[in-house]
């Protein structure tokens, strides 16, 4: 029971990664906050977690939208008095180049993938800030990494882009914490099996071989999350060998 009464939110938690860290977490005793935007598939997380006797609940928000983040927060806060974890997982895909993409996808994916993070994270951090004691854990991806293997060209893509953000965004508040007792991680995985792909409708969506197992990557995650309060992992790139 390493995440014991620990209130922990998970943004895009209705499918995926999210999903598989949801059911993680509340095996290890934690509070799971579930959030996304399709109902069905975050009643259906929470009902699986209920029959295994965890604690759940799930708040419907975009995270595209300001407003949204600051009622879903004080929910949350109403609801279990403090939060411990914020996990940034939320995230759509796109291949397109940024030059060429529609720029109602680009905008989707910016305020998706980076802004949507960003404001979430700064809605949670003055609770964090308050108790001097909080992680925020971004789940960015290998296409915002430097130190990963070369041989396509996702990095320059509108995708990669978005996911750079993050991982300036993650580099710029460690900083910005660095004299609180406040942690934040980056993690970078490469491709693995979710709905990502899918709900972007590409084709063949699953069982690819360049794919990992999602629950390989919860596991990982939940490595990472239940260190002890002064062991940071700040950063973690994955990859499919
Ligand atoms: N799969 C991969 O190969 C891979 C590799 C590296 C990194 N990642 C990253 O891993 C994270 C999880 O993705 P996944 O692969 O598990 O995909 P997924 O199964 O599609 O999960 C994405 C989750 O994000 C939610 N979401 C999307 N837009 C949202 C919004 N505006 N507001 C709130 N929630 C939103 C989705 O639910 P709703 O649509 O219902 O809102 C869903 O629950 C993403 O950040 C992704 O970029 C994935």
């Amino acid at each position: 029971m390493k995440l014991k009464d620990k209130t922990v939110i998970i943004t895009g938690s209705g499918s995926g990664l999210g999903e598989q860290i949801a059911y993680r977490v509340a095996n290890e005793g934690g509070k799971v906050v579930l959030v996304a935007r399709t109902e069905k598939e975050l009643r259906k997380v929470k009902d699986k977690i209920i029959k295994s006797k965890g604690a759940v609940e799930y708040f419907i928000c975009d995270i595209r939208d300001i407003d949204q983040i600051k009622k879903t927060v004080n929910k949350i806060i109403n609801k279990f008095s403090k939060i411990d974890i914020l996990i940034n997982n939320a995230g759509i895909w796109t291949d397109e180049e940024l030059e060429k993409i529609d720029p109602d996808r680009r905008r989707e994916a910016f305020e998706t993938n980076s802004l949507g993070n960003i404001n979430f994270t700064y809605e949670v951090l003055p609770y964090f800030k308050g108790r001097n004691k909080g992680y925020v854990f971004n789940i960015i991806s290998t296409a915002g990494a430097s130190d990963t293997p070369s041989g396509n060209n996702i990095f320059w893509k509108t995708y990669g882009a978005t996911k750079w953000a993050m991982t300036g965004f993650t580099k710029a508040l460690n900083d910005e914490l660095k004299d609180t007792k406040i942690k934040v991680t980056s993690f970078h995985p490469g491709g693995f099996d979710s709905m990502l792909y899918e709900k972007a409708k590409r084709p063949n969506p699953h069982n690819q071989p360049w794919m990992m197992k999602t629950v390989d990557i919860a596991e990982i995650v939940l490595f990472i999350l239940t260190r002890p309060d002064d062991v940071l992992i700040e950063k973690m790139i994955v990859s499919k060998k």
